[in-house]
């Protein structure tokens, strides 16, 4: 299984991966984005379904500062 979650300490909210995983990402009211997936509140915590991989890793590679992190374990 894979998890995702964003830094949001080196997030500049560039706004790239929330068009490009809309499903995924969105923004906080700082413009910071965080993952909204199933509400996982940027916890980290959900499994991401195989039918969004490539957009969490093209979000994942389009981040200008690699704040979007994905791992096989929960993040916390
Ligand atoms: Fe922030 Fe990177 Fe998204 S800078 S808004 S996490 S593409």
């Amino acid at each position: 299984k894979l998890y995702t979650w964003v830094n949001k300490d080196t997030c500049i909210a560039c706004g790239a991966c929330g068009s490009t995983a809309p499903e995924l990402y969105d923004y906080d009211d700082e413009g910071l984005a965080e993952v909204i997936f199933e509400d996982d509140g940027n916890q980290g915590l959900t499994p991401i379904p195989k039918d969004l991989h490539e957009d969490m890793y093209d979000a994942r590679d389009g981040c200008p500062t690699d704040s979007i992190c994905v791992q096989e374990s929960p993040f916390a």
